[in-house]
């Protein structure tokens, strides 16, 4: 959460601070913020978004050669221009400070620099990290040492950017538990929390470490790690090329990020099995080199993730347990964390993100290790991520950038590389002859063509979302693997529409739920052809008889008909083992077109932002 860039270069960088700050809008996009030095220092702020910091920029000619900028999602003080970053310290000479993160002990520390006559301007952790770096400062008479100072008292997760105005050919930026880069350019040097804001002038970057501290001048840069020593060690880096295209980050012909993700679908689950579409079998080596060593010793699995990446973990407990025979339990990395967690021996421990730097999945996963787990897999969506980085094994979904903060396409891709998982886990317990697994290949390899299929629901869900569109509340039922499928689809309709949306399973209607139920309650079921279809006629049945209006997505063949206030969408065919995976398409379309007729902003839902860097 919170997005920074910081630039210094030969130009005027602030057109370079402000469309760098439109690529990162998607981490929070509650106040908007820039400093630049230019005979001192100048700062623009508004609770408004980047747009309308682009605007104060152009009114107030705002302009120089180093500068730092960021855009919110507010943590400790609500939504305000004094709570805004960037933060100052310093009287005579000031100090600018833009944060990614949260500083725990900020109490503490404040406390103490007000003893010694600090003023604060703002509720915000940051404004502590600013005074403590002037505080230090005094002391070392040198910035780069100040920030490496103030970094040892601080607890808690950052990423940071600081100039200043005495000396402005400088930035000095620091990571340690939030993402952060920087990026090497021909006319100067940069540094964000990802590569999409630094498109825009370089490819070549470079992903700071945990405790690395680096000092950026026009044309030249060095980079020392304060993990362990206070004034840290040199350290090199290596310069990745970013293969990030424009196209991937643009919106193109989309209206919204999140409808172009949908509709993205059937690429980005190509792109994931890309490995596998061509061939005969699936080999473990592609979660990694000790893949087959780790896999052979695992007789049980444990899923951590949060949001919509733990419902794809919830989908998988159902694949492992029926096609691998492994037991397998799914937790919210949140409580799993602070749970007094018992090791299993054998047991192989997931961790699904998106973003790879969700704080509680990258926590709940070195718990795990702490009680007493061996192995870890990460799946993810981001290569250089900390989950990534933190996994004895990976394997990259390949969705390209998720910019809509409603995940959509990194769900179907976790899906989709789950049940490679669980067939390479399956194969390697002999659960499945060679047949079977060609007949999943064969399964796997049809996705992206049944992915493209469902999207053709569009125009029927479209004339359903008109009548959701006035409703503020709505039930979603599954059974088997689509209950958590039921639970995305009420996930995806709460966070962009704000309609409140509930799941169950649908065999639970009657032990509680069902009182809801009314003429003005819509029940979305999703009914595919298994073997679980007549169970859920009956729990649709007792909502149909007591007046609730029921909205079912069946499959092709599913026999089931409409009647009086049950009204069915067909998908165009029905597909077995990959149903979940279908199934969630005509959701994510209901969800999206019932926000565009509610007015929403689809693409940055209120009060949310994409990679929850806090806990
Ligand atoms: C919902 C959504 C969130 C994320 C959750 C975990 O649409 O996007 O629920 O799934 O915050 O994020 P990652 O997958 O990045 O760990």
């Amino acid at each position: 959460m919170c997005g920074i860039i910081g630039a210094i270069s030969n130009a005027n960088i602030v057109p370079i601070l402000l469309e760098g700050l439109s690529r990162l809008e998607y981490r929070g996009y509650d106040s908007a913020g820039l400093v630049v030095a230019n005979h001192g220092l100048q700062r623009v702020r508004t609770t408004g978004r980047v747009a309308e910091l682009s605007n104060l920029v152009a009114t107030q000619k705002t302009q120089g050669f180093t500068g730092i900028a960021h855009t919110r999602w507010a943590t400790h003080g609500k939504p305000s221009e004094h709570n805004a970053h960037p933060h100052f310290s310093g009287k005579e000479t000031k100090i600018a400070v833009v944060h990614n993160g949260i500083i725990e002990n900020h109490e503490a520390i404040r406390t103490k620099l007000q003893q010694h006559g600090f003023h604060f301007s703002s509720e915000t952790d940051t404004e502590v990290i600013a005074h403590l770096i002037a505080f230090n400062l005094k002391q070392t008479t040198d910035l780069f040492k100040a920030v490496c100072l103030s970094l040892t008292e601080l607890q808690g997760a950052y990423a940071i950017a600081v100039i200043e105005e005495e000396n402005p050919e400088r930035i000095i930026a620091a990571r340690k538990g939030a993402p952060l880069l920087l990026g090497l350019g021909k006319e100067g040097h940069y540094v964000a929390s990802d590569a999409s804001a630094l498109l825009q002038v370089t490819r070549d970057i470079i992903y700071l470490e945990e405790g690395d501290v680096a000092e950026l001048n026009r044309h030249s840069y060095k980079i020392v790690n304060c993990l362990h020593h206070q004034f840290g060690e040199p350290v090199q880096r290596i310069v990745h090329e970013s293969h990030l295209t424009n196209e991937a980050i643009g919106l193109g012909t989309y209206t919204h990020y999140m409808q172009k993700e949908i509709f993205e679908q059937p690429g980005a689950v190509a792109n994931t099995l890309e490995m596998v579409l061509n061939a005969e079998s699936i080999s473990p080596n592609i979660f990694g080199s000790k893949a087959e060593k780790i896999f052979s010793a695992t007789n049980n699995i444990l899923i951590i993730a949060c949001g919509t990446s733990y419902h794809a973990g919830l989908v998988a407990r159902y694949w492992m347990e029926t096609i691998a025979g492994l037991p397998c339990s799914v937790e919210i990395a949140s409580e799993y964390r602070y749970r007094d967690a018992i090791a299993v021996p054998g047991t192989l421990v997931i961790g699904i993100s998106q973003s790879g730097e969700t704080a509680d999945t990258l926590a709940a996963l070195n718990y795990a290790k702490e009680v007493g787990h061996q192995y870890s897999l990460a799946i993810c969506n981001v290569p250089e991520s900390a989950l990534i980085r933190q996994a004895d094994l990976r394997f990259l979904t390949r969705a390209g950038p998720e910019i809509g903060v409603a995940s959509t396409k990194a769900f179907t891709t976790q899906l989709a590389s789950l049940l490679l998982l669980t067939v390479t886990l399956a194969k390697m317990r002999k659960k499945l002859t060679i047949n079977d697994e060609k007949q999943m290949i064969a399964a796997l390899r049809h996705l992206p063509i049944a992915l493209q299929h469902a999207l053709q629901v569009e125009p029927q869900v479209k004339d359903w979302a008109k009548r959701f569109a006035e409703k503020n509340h709505a039930l979603f039922l599954g059974r088997g693997a689509h209950y958590p499928i039921a639970m995305e689809g009420a996930l995806k309709l709460k966070e962009i529409s704000y309609i409140h949306a509930e799941a169950y399973a649908a065999g639970e209607l009657k032990h509680g739920p069902l009182a809801l139920v009314d003429n003005d309650m819509p029940v979305v079921a999703i009914a595919p052809n298994d073997q679980l279809l007549g169970k859920l006629k009956s729990n649709l049945q007792e909502v149909h008889a007591r007046g609730g209006r029921l909205y079912v997505f069946a499959d092709a063949d599913a026999n089931i008909e409409s009647s009086e206030h049950l009204y069915i969408i067909r998908l165009a065919e029905h597909t077995g083992i990959l149903s979940p995976i279908l199934h969630t398409i005509p959701l994510q379309l209901l969800a999206y077109h019932v926000a565009l007729e509610r007015g929403t902003d689809v693409d940055k839902p209120r009060n949310l932002a994409k990679a929850v860097t806090v806990e």
